[in-house]
C-alpha cells in the first residue's frame, strides 16, 4: 500500500470527484473521507465508493477535536485535503456563524491533528472569492497569487481566514502547507442550491429561473475534475508554502449561463425571472491560472461546450440524486431564499 490520503468533505460536489479520481488513478492510495453529512451532502453521492477496499469513511465534523485526532491516530495520513466547508454565499449572508465555525475553527482543528501526528502535506482548499471581485468593464484585469485578499461575503471572509490560518501554520509551526484558490466548478454531483444545478432543476420542472439583478455578473467557470486534477498536482508537484490559482479562464456571465441551459433542455427562456440582487454580490471572478500551469504543467482538458452538455446529461440520467436533494429540507430553504426574492 502507497500514501493514505484524509479527505475532509468528500461527500460534497468536489471532494466526491477528487477521491473518485484518486480511486481510479492512484491504484496503491488509500483514501479516507471523513465528511459529517450536512445537508450539502447526499448518501447516494458516495455510494458505489463505498464497496471499495481502499475507501473508508467517517461521519465525523472536523469542528470536534477529540473525533478529529481519533481518526488520525488510527488512519496516520501522509496527505490531507481539507474540502470540508459550509460552500454558499447565499447561506452565509443568511447565518454567518456557521462558516466561521467549520471554515476557520475546523481548518484549526485539522491542522492541528496534523501537526500533532506529522504529515506530509496539508492541502487547504481554497477559493478565489477571496480576492474579492473586478469590474465589469476591466477585462484586461486578473486574479494573480498576489492580488490583495479584499473579501465581500462572511463565506469568502472564512476561506480567507483559512488560507492565511493554513499560511501561518506553515510559517510559524512548519507545517507542510499549500494553498490552492479556484474558480467557480460545475459538473454532477453539485447541490441545487448553486446555479447551475438549480437552474437545470427549475428548468426541468418547468420553474421559473430566479436571475439576481440584471444577469451580468460574470463567473469563470471550471469543470470540477480539471479543479481536482489540478489539487492533486499541486500535492504531487507543487511547493510547500505556496499558493496556486486554479481557472481555466473561461468567463461567463448569469445570464449566459442560464440561456445555454434553457436552450440544451429545450425550453423557453420565458421561465427566465429577474430577482433582488444578492447583497454585496460580486461583479466579476477571473482567474490567472498562469503559475500552476508554468510550475505544475497543470492545464484545464475539458472545454466549457463539452462540460455543461456532460453536466446536463448527468442531472437527467440522476433525477433521483437531484430529488434526494431536494425532497424535505430543501423547501424550506428555496421558500425562505427565494420567497422574498419578488419578481423586479
Ligand atoms: P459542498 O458544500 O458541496 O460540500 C462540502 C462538504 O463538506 C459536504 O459534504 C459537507 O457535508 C462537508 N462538511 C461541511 N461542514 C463540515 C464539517 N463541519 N465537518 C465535516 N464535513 C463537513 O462544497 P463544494 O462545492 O464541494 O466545495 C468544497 C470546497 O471547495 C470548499 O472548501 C469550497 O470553499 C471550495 N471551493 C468550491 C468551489 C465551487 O465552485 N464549488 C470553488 C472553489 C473552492
Ligand atoms: O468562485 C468560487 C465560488 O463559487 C466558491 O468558492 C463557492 O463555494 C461557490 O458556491 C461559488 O460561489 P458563487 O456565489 O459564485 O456561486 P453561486 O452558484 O451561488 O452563484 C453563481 C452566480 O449566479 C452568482 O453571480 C449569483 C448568481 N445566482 C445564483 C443563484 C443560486 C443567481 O443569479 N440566481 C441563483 O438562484
Amino acid at each position: 500500500m502507497g500514501k493514505t490520503i484524509l479527505v475532509t468533505g468528500g461527500a460534497g460536489f468536489i471532494g466526491n470527484c477528487f477521491c473518485k479520481l484518486i480511486l481510479k488513478e492512484r491504484p496503491d492510495w488509500k483514501v479516507v473521507n471523513v465528511d459529517c453529512m450536512t445537508y450539502a451532502a447526499n448518501p447516494s453521492t458516495i455510494k458505489n465508493e463505498m464497496n471499495d477496499p481502499r475507501y473508508v469513511f467517517y461521519r465525523e465534523d472536523i469542528r470536534r477535536r477529540d473525533g478529529i485526532f481519533a481518526i488520525f491516530e488510527k488512519e496516520r495520513p501522509g496527505i490531507v485535503v481539507n474540502f470540508a466547508a459550509e460552500s454558499h454565499v447565499d447561506r452565509s449572508i443568511e447565518n454567518p456563524g456557521v462558516f466561521l465555525e467549520t471554515n476557520i475553527l475546523g481548518t484549526q482543528v485539522v491542522m492541528d491533528a496534523c501537526r500533532m501526528y506529522g504529515v506530509e502535506r496539508f492541502h487547504q482548499v481554497g477559493t478565489d472569492e477571496v480576492y474579492g471581485d473586478l469590474p465589469l468593464d476591466r477585462p484586461d484585469l486578473f486574479f494573480r497569487e498576489d492580488t490583495p485578499i479584499r473579501t465581500s461575503s462572511p463565506y469568502s471572509t472564512s476561506k480567507a481566514a483559512a488560507d492565511l490560518l493554513a499560511l501561518a501554520y506553515h510559517r510559524t509551526y512548519g507545517l507542510p502547507v499549500t494553498v490552492s484558490r479556484c474558480s467557480n466548478n460545475y459538473g454532477p454531483y453539485q447541490f441545487p442550491e448553486k446555479l447551475i444545478p438549480l437552474m437545470i432543476n427549475n428548468a426541468t420542472h418547468d420553474k421559473p429561473l430566479p436571475v439576481y439583478g440584471e444577469g451580468l455578473n460574470v463567473r469563470d467557470w471550471l469543470y470540477v475534475e480539471d479543479h481536482c486534477r489540478g489539487i492533486l498536482s499541486v500535492l504531487e508537484k507543487g511547493k510547500v508554502g505556496e499558493v496556486y490559482n486554479l481557472g481555466g479562464h473561461n468567463e461567463k456571465s448569469n445570464i449566459e449561463i442560464v440561456k445555454i441551459i434553457l436552450k440544451e433542455l429545450g425550453k423557453p427562456e420565458s421561465l427566465i425571472t429577474f430577482v433582488a440582487d444578492r447583497k454585496g454580490h460580486d461583479q466579476r471572478y477571473a482567474i490567472d491560472p498562469s503559475k500552476a500551469m508554468a510550475d505544475l504543467g497543470w492545464q484545464p482538458t475539458t472545454m466549457f461546450k463539452d462540460g455543461i452538455r456532460l453536466t446536463i446529461a448527468w442531472y437527467r440520467e440522476n433525477a433521483d440524486w437531484l430529488d434526494e436533494c431536494t425532497s424535505g429540507e430543501y423547501r424550506n430553504y428555496y421558500d425562505k431564499m427565494y420567497g422574498k426574492r419578488s419578481d423586479k
